[in-house]
């Protein structure tokens, strides 16, 4: 071995035996952190786990994840269903009760996933908008995407059609090498 080698093998060696001792040392919330470790390193974003959200707020546009807004937009969304966005969305009390649970509970600020982190990180204190779209974050990430590509766009139309450019939306998976722009194909930088 040259001396990189043995360099990468010492520093590998080192960082085993500190995962172990974490692993050893675990407790009930040490299992949770060390799990949510590895579940943070394949999305960005904690994936969608309830059927009813789906089925409820997915059947007419991408069923966003929780962790894309932060509490007050979800409340607010939730708390005027019957004028959502120009169109009638309504729940019966039962159902609006579990999904603005489920809302808050994963919003942005709360669930420790890295994209939530920078989505408020973002936007600072500036006003919370109620639309993904018009976050700091997401307006900054997509503000070199020409209109030709966007809105004017047949195959999308609009921003809020996440999934038809980013290819594993559904599964919290944002990478900007994972887009494809109907029309257009691939987006290289
Ligand atoms: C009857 C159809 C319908 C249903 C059901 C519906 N929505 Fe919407 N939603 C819309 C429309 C229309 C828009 C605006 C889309 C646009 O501007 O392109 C929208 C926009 C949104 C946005 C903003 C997206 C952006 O541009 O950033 C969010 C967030 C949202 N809806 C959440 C929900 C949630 C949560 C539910 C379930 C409680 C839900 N929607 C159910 C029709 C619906
Ligand atoms: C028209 C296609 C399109 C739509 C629709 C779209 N995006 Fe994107 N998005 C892109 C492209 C292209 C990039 C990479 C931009 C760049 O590198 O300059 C990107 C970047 C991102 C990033 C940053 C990824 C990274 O690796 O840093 C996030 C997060 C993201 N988008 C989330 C969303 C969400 C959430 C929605 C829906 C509310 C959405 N996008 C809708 C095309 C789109």
């Amino acid at each position: 071995m040259n001396k990189i080698n043995w360099a990468i093998a010492t520093t590998l060696t080192v960082s085993l035996i500190s995962m172990t001792g974490v692993a050893l040392s675990s407790n009930k919330s040490d299992e949770n952190s060390l799990f949510s470790w590895f579940k943070q390193s394949k999305s960005d974003i904690e994936s969608i786990e309830s059927q009813l959200y789906v089925e409820e707020c997915g059947s007419c546009h991408f069923s966003y994840q929780p962790g894309l807004l932060p509490a007050t937009s979800w409340e607010t969304i939730a708390n005027n269903l019957d004028d959502h966005f120009g169109e009638n969305a309504e729940l019966t009390e039962g159902d609006l009760k579990t999904l603005r649970n489920y809302l808050l509970n994963n919003a942005a600020g709360r669930s420790n996933y890295n994209l939530p982190n920078k989505i408020m990180a973002a936007q600072d204190d500036r006003p919370l908008p109620l639309r993904i779209t018009e976050m700091r974050y997401f307006i900054h990430e997509h503000s070199e995407i020409p209109k030709r590509m966007t809105q004017d766009n047949p195959k999308v139309k609009s921003f809020s059609n996440c999934d038809s450019c980013h290819q594993s939306a559904k599964q919290g998976l944002y990478d900007e090498h994972d887009v494809a722009i109907p029309g257009y194909g691939r987006w290289d930088d």
